[in-house]
């Protein structure tokens, strides 16, 4: 971070106090009130951190008015185009582009780290069937921290670098278990001769009774979703990764409160809620009542897959998904499929009414996401473990880079106290 140039001013109380202003790379200036409280005597409010940065970062930028999202400086459609989820986890993790052997030695890493502790299968044995995958996702990755006591020691640079790779290599493993459980069929071990995103897809839909082909065009089409959902800097299950690791907790119990996090509807949990809209709108001449509905100040119902708190522009996550559902809808021969066809008419409305335009609602990387993830073969259920499983590494290099700064604290925001003020206990019987 550049050294703070510029000053700001804040009056209090009739006292002004010179606050230094730093000046990120690329960005809005930030405002560093770290002395306030002990110069000032006040506290700053902000629910929802929409003008707080909790940290300073290298590892991801968006401009949510422009809609750019770069990945260490390089912009995410050329990441998607160009490149495969295990050279983007490389980037993220360590900061560049790496050299042909370097990508080589990583795979390698990656790959060789993908099976599970033999005793955890009895670990998933445990869940009811009907448990939803992020429910089983969540305790699984949790109970890392029991079956990996050598990795745990965040103060170890060589056990943090293990359990990275641990994370990135066994969460398609997890995730796939967790499916195969969750519908009753038995799992399917790792295959150290398919890639990352062929491997998953074969772990989720392989069986032992009979071949499983794996489309190239599925596959692509599974790593680039991956590629779209692996880091989106401070967002809530990365701020609550950060958080829970601000006290020194393990990285597997750090990771998986972030899935906990990233579960919720107005989260990951969006891509499912998206799909399951789309069904229930059913057909175009529909739109306009859910449209009404959306606008409805009196109707808790929402656009799923539409607005971001940061995105006030089209999230260009969401650009790339839109082709991408094209191109694997049209190789699977369904271009027709109503879902996407309803999809691209509620965009198209949404887009043109005042309501969405005035309070810039784009659709967001959940709007086709559940379309392809419906082609290639998943349940909705399955959505947020897919996400879940594209998200680790964004995790995983956060963490890593919170560890290693000087300026960690534990995380401990502060608040505006509305309750009682002091008052004396009464006797149950003057109640
Ligand atoms: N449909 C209808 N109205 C909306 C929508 C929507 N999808 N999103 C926001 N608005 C309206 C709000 O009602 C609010 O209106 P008001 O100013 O009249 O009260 C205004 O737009 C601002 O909305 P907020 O909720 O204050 O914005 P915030 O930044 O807090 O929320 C969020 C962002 C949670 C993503 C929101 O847009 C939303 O709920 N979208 C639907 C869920 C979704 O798609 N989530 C996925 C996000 S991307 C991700 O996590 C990967």
């Amino acid at each position: 971070m550049n050294n703070a140039a510029k000053v700001a001013k804040l009056t209090v109380h009739d006292r002004t106090y010179d606050l230094p202003v730093l000046r990120p790379t690329n960005g809005p200036d930030v405002i560093d009130i770290r002395k306030l409280y002990s110069e000032a005597g006040v506290f700053t409010y902000d629910p929802g951190f929409t003008s707080t940065a909790a940290c300073d970062s290298t590892i991801t930028y968006i401009d949510g008015n422009k809609g750019e999202l770069l990945h260490r400086g390089y912009p995410i459609d050329q990441l998607a185009t160009k490149s495969h989820y295990l050279e983007v986890c490389h980037l993220l993790v360590y900061g560049k582009l790496p050299s042909a052997s370097a990508l080589a030695e990583f795979k390698d890493t990656i790959t060789r780290h993908t099976m599970l502790h033999e005793q955890m299968v009895n670990f998933f044995r445990g869940f009811r069937r009907d448990a939803h995958p992020m429910a089983i996702m969540v305790g699984v990755v949790g109970a890392m921290s029991a079956f990996y006591h050598d990795s745990t020691d965040i103060n170890d640079e060589y056990q943090r670098e293990v359990a990275s790779h641990r994370l990135i290599a066994k969460m398609p493993t997890i995730a796939a278990w967790a499916y195969k459980y969750s519908i009753g069929q038995p799992f399917v071990y790792p295959s150290n001769d398919l890639d990352y995103a062929s491997n998953f897809l074969n772990m989720c839909f392989a069986v032992p009774a009979e071949k499983f082909e794996i489309n190239p065009i599925l596959s692509r089409a599974m790593d680039r979703i991956l590629i779209l959902h692996a880091d989106h800097e401070q967002n809530a299950s990365t701020s609550t990764v950060r958080l829970a690791s601000s006290s020194g907790a393990n990285p597997f119990a750090c990771v998986a409160a972030g899935i906990a996090c990233l579960w919720g509807p107005a989260h990951g949990g969006a891509n499912q809620a998206c799909l399951e809209m789309l069904k229930q709108i059913g057909s175009a001449d529909r739109i306009p009542e859910y449209i009404a509905r959306a606008k409805d100040k009196n109707d808790p119902f929402r656009l799923m897959g539409f607005g971001h708190r940061v995105y006030k522009n089209l999230d260009p996550r969401a650009k790339v998904l839109k082709e991408s559902a094209d191109e694997v809808l049209d190789l699977l021969g369904v271009s027709n499929n109503p879902l996407l066809q309803t999809a691209k008419e509620l965009e198209r409305i949404a887009l043109q009414d005042s309501y969405f335009i005035e309070k810039k609602l784009f659709p967001n990387v959940d709007f086709y996401s559940g379309i392809i993830l419906e082609a290639i073969g998943f349940p909705t259920a399955m959505f947020t473990p897919v996400f879940a499983l594209s998200r680790t590494v964004g995790w995983i290099s956060q963490w890593k880079e919170m560890i290693t700064d000087r300026q960690n604290k534990i995380g401990r925001p502060r608040q505006l106290y509305l309750g009682e003020t002091e008052r004396n206990y009464i006797e149950i019987h003057d109640r």
